[in-house]
């Protein structure tokens, strides 16, 4: 099994049940990372496998583990850590295309001005724009991903 395919498995667990939107986002991340493959090449599966998990934190049965995590994994080259940034600051919360500039106020919009999520991307927008700047710019400046079919009618069911 790839890592991957092992990663979908423990977000589904996690996420599909009690976060259905939040599900639905963590799909179109995951299919955003893969069609980063022509960037990525054989780090496709290692950064699929993570959009799939970016998200998990948010589910109830995991709540409160950010210490454990952050003492057991070192961060990221930042070329992957990049193309993680810019598949989930250009994937809106029910998994459909966004620009990065329409992710950010989608997030302000959806937490409103006062929110920690809102401060904090207020913080590290500029970091987080030229994460994905410099993946655009590897695909030629194009700022959307193409993204499978299944994603559209994912929409509908949150
Ligand atoms: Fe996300």
């Amino acid at each position: 099994m790839s890592q991957a395919a092992w990663a979908e498995g423990i977000a589904r667990a996690l996420l599909e049940e009690p976060l259905p939107r939040r599900w639905a986002h963590s799909q179109g991340v995951a299919a955003a990372a893969r069609a980063l493959a022509p960037v990525l090449g054989r780090h496709t599966n290692i950064v699929t496998a993570a959009a799939w998990l970016h998200d998990i934190g948010y589910a109830p049965a995991v709540h409160g583990c950010g210490d454990d995590l952050f003492r057991e994994f070192k961060p990221a080259a930042r070329g992957l850590s990049d193309a993680l940034t810019y598949c989930d600051m250009t994937t809106g919360p029910q998994g459909q295309p966004l620009t990065a500039e329409q992710r950010f106020a989608e997030i302000s919009d959806r937490y409103g001005p006062d929110h920690v999520v809102t401060r904090a991307l207020a913080r590290s927008a500029p970091e987080l724009a030229a994460s994905a700047a410099r993946i655009s710019r590897k695909l030629g400046g194009r700022a959307l991903v193409p993204r499978p079919a299944q994603v559209p009618a994912l929409m509908g069911a949150c």
